[in-house]
């Protein structure tokens, strides 16, 4: 029987280290098949391969299309013979309006003599239309989030309307709704006969949406599995190679009465519009409290934590252990006792090429000098802490961040916070495209931190996760608190309906 794609015996070295050892993958026409394993486990390496971007040549083993051997020296090579590919990666045009970045690298398009922007703006409003994607084709892309941003990744992949598309983790910036109106598309691609891998570290996502699931580990395929054998456990099991129970870690102790921060009417004005992004918002945290905030892409989340971070505008009062601020910069909040995980991890957090190890001391040198030097044993030291804590898989602290996985890039810039050891600390989904092993490690660093009396707010769009990691959850819609409850009060439906009745009214 022959396969849409399948793969034999495929293997990747990077600099003579194994990242995919004898990897068969099989996609069945029409399916979604979800690819699954912790970060570092090969699953980019993998679709890489599938789509070109690691070229014929640079890898070992076969793959073939309808049974016939194909070998890509490109991405273009690949869209050319219907393989259409999702990077995990944000890669957008800022200076490019969204039509112009549906469009961008197309064969025929360039070397047409003239490109009309009409023509384009018809095309892509044509196109996001039939997808029901709520995007402006004459919007900039400099001005979009990073959800929208990777609305425009997925609607780029599918202009050339392809028989396979390699999504790799594009759920991880989504909130539930647009969680759910991504796979109301792809279902709807799925129905048209479209082939899917989809790649995730959400397992409710394989078990909702997949029908076959192929587990990575260490760059070896240990499980394929098929719908009827699908659980959460199971899958779980087979990537971590054990059996995992306790997810959220309990919480034993109370925090504090002590409170550390108090916003006072605050308010963040929208950048070009009357209306405010984030409207008088009050709320006061203590002591070794977690605090978690949740509410749909869109609500003011990362602009709440913004503007206490001093990295947005706001009116109205923030007080850090009773004392108004002047929080008009980063600096001012750092020097407050402030810090914050950024979500946007290419675009204002990591150094590329720079070493892992000043990627987590950045920002933190002035604790590791003296006399003006800086101090390298003590930041290969530290460095090294980190690799082991939150298990980042790197060949050695002076790797260049650019090579390693997503989470693993994830996991540096919570090191970079971690390492501030502040009063206050903003986390802007702190798991995101982190696999569930780590989860864990970071649940417990952050108990860890709550324990040694540090305020932490936690912004996710996993609400199961603020469910059960957080001492009290504020609910934001629409840039305003709709609803706030404590721990073991809280559930995704209140969350939902909250947010839903808050917009709608
Ligand atoms: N360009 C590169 N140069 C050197 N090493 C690399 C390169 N790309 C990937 N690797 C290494 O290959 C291994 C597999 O990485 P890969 O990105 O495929 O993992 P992943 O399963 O996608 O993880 P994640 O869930 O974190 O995204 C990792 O150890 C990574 O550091
Ligand atoms: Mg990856």
């Amino acid at each position: 029987m022959t396969h849409v794609l399948e793969t034999e015996r495929l293997g990747k070295k990077f600099a003579g280290v194994p990242a995919l050892s004898d990897v068969d993958l099989v996609l069945h026409a029409g399916e979604i098949h979800a690819l699954v394993g912790h970060n570092g486990a090969g699953k980019s390496t993998l679709v890489k391969i599938l789509t070109g971007v690691h070229p014929s040549g640079s890898y070992t083993g076969t793959v073939r299309v309808d049974g016939a051997p194909v070998a890509f020296a490109s991405p273009a090579a690949a869209r050319d013979q219907g393989v259409a590919y999702v990077p995990q990666e944000i890669q957008v045009v800022e200076q490019l309006s969204v039509a112009e970045n549906l469009f961008v690298g197309q064969t025929g398009l360039e070397t047409a003599p003239r490109v009309s922007f009409r023509e384009l703006r018809r095309r892509a409003g044509e196109l996001l239309g039939r997808l029901e994607i709520p995007l402006d084709p004459r919007a900039p892309v400099a001005a979009l989030s990073a959800t929208q941003r990777q609305l425009v990744m997925i609607a780029r992949a599918l202009t050339t309307d392809p028989r396979v598309l390699i999504l790799d983790e594009p759920t991880a910036s989504l909130a539930g709704t647009e969680t759910e109106r991504l796979f109301a598309v792809l279902d709807r691609l799925r129905a048209a006969g479209t082939t899917m891998v989809f790649i995730t570290h959400r397992i409710p996502e394989v078990m909702r949406m997949c029908d076959r699931a192929t587990v990575l580990r260490d760059g070896r395929k240990v499980a394929e599995i098929a719908r009827a054998d699908f659980s959460e456990r199971g899958i779980v099991a087979a990537m971590v190679g054990r059996e995992v129970d306790h997810l959220y870690p309990t919480r034993s102790s109370r925090h504090g009465e002590q409170e550390t921060l108090r916003l006072d009417h605050v308010s963040v004005p929208h950048p070009t519009r009357p209306r405010d992004v984030l409207r008088d918002v009050s709320f006061t945290a203590r002591r070794g409290e977690i605090v978690g905030i949740a509410g749909v892409v869109g609500a003011g989340r990362t602009e709440l934590l913004s503007a206490i971070y001093g990295a947005l505008p706001h009116t109205g009062t923030i007080a850090v252990e009773g004392e108004p601020q002047r929080l008009k910069s980063p600096a001012d909040a750092r020097r407050a006792g402030i810090s914050m995980l950024t979500e946007d991890r290419k675009g204002t957090g990591l150094l590329f090429n720079f070493a892992l190890r000043e990627n987590i001391t950045a920002g933190n040198l002035s604790g590791l000098s003296r006399g003006g030097w800086v101090d390298r044993s003590g930041e290969q030291q530290a460095a090294l802490g980190f690799i082991r804590s939150l298990r980042i898989k790197a060949p050695s602290p002076s790797s260049d961040v650019a090579h390693l996985s997503g989470g693993n890039q994830q996991k540096i810039l919570l090191a970079r916070v971690l390492m501030n050891a502040p009063k206050i600390m903003l986390l802007d989904e702190p798991t995101k495209g982190v696999d569930v092993e780590t989860r864990q490690e970071i649940y417990r660093l952050i108990l860890d931190l709550a324990d040694r009396g540090v305020t932490l707010l936690v912004v996710s769009s996993e609400i199961a996760e603020l469910v059960g990691l957080c001492d009290r959850c504020l609910v934001l819609a629409d840039g305003a608190i709709v609803d706030e409850f404590r721990r073991g009060e809280g559930s995704e439906a209140r969350v939902i309906e909250a947010t839903t009745t808050a917009v709608t009214s």
